[in-house]
């Protein structure tokens, strides 16, 4: 399972960043097609902001859309080099600001003074001990009537399947043979954290002070196993709590939509 020492040795080294985060936008034709049909339409609620904090911007492939929705950014990330290299691709930018953390926490940023926290594509491979403290992170942040967009792992809902998958897949069994097997008829875990759930983030959310208005989950990278999560969360004296919270919304067709949005915006280009 990722852990900080796995995140930080992984997205340091420029071998994963060879076209900056973009190679990740493939399956939906590129990061303005994944923007506009995937992540503005769940955001837009939330939108604009005066002030946003972005969780782990990487190269800034997201923040590149997201900084067009607000008056001012700060991106905090784990490591220096993405955030030299998020420095470097919005230099003189008014409004922008990077900084490096620990992996769990939002320095610098004051109290009830933030009113968006995006994180999308990163958090999938943070574990529940980091991801809870970003919680109260959040908690801390958010100004009244604020929000947070967090993308992060369902791993944590499949945790037999995932013990099953890494013994039937794994070597002697072709590495080939042993993708398709998890991708298809398993589960592929996308090195996903494995203690992770909706359930564990509305657990942590509601001890943080936060309630989840809203979870979808999605099939990213498989066939139908949701593996991963988009929660939205509000402080709770922002919520009336008097009301049960609503079930997840369980999306298995958000990779078909990924593979129409890619015909679409490859069509049209
Ligand atoms: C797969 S990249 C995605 C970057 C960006 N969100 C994007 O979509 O292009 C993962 C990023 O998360 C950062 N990261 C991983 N764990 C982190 C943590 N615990 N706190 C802050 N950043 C973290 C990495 O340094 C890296 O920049």
């Amino acid at each position: 399972m990722p852990d900080l020492d796995w995140n930080q040795a992984t997205w340091s080294s420029d071998a994963n960043w060879r076209d900056h985060g973009e190679e990740w936008s493939a399956h939906w034709g590129g990061t303005e097609a994944l923007w506009r049909e995937v992540i503005a339409p769940r955001i837009a609620p939330l939108l604009p902001a005066r002030r946003a904090v972005e969780i782990a911007p990487g190269h800034g492939r997201c923040t590149e859309w997201l900084r067009r929705s607000c008056d001012s950014l700060v991106g905090i990330d784990l490591n220096p080099e993405c955030v030299a290299a998020c420095r470097s691709r919005f230099d003189g930018e008014q409004g922008l600001e990077f900084r490096v953390n620990d992996g769990r926490s939002l320095p610098g940023v004051e109290d009830a003074s933030v009113d968006l926290v995006f994180s999308f594509d990163s958090l999938v491979h943070v574990d529940r001990e980091a991801l809870s403290s970003y919680l109260r992170e959040v908690a801390r942040v958010l100004a009244p009537g604020g929000a947070a967009f967090l993308h992060h792992s369902n791993l944590g809902s499949h945790r037999r399947l995932c013990a099953l998958s890494r013994r039937l897949t794994g070597p002697p069994v072709p590495y080939r043979l042993g993708r398709w097997l998890r991708r298809n008829l398993l589960i592929n875990p996308a090195w996903r954290a494995e203690d992770v759930s909706w359930r564990t983030v509305r657990r942590d959310a509601a001890a943080a002070g936060l309630v989840c208005v809203s979870q979808e989950l999605v099939n990213w990278e498989n066939r139908a196993r949701l593996v991963d999560c988009f929660s939205v969360l509000r402080r709770a004296p922002d919520v009336d709590i008097g009301q049960a919270l609503p079930e997840p919304i369980a999306n298995r067709g958000f990779m078909r939509q990924a593979r129409q949005i890619r015909a679409r915006s490859l069509g049209s280009g």
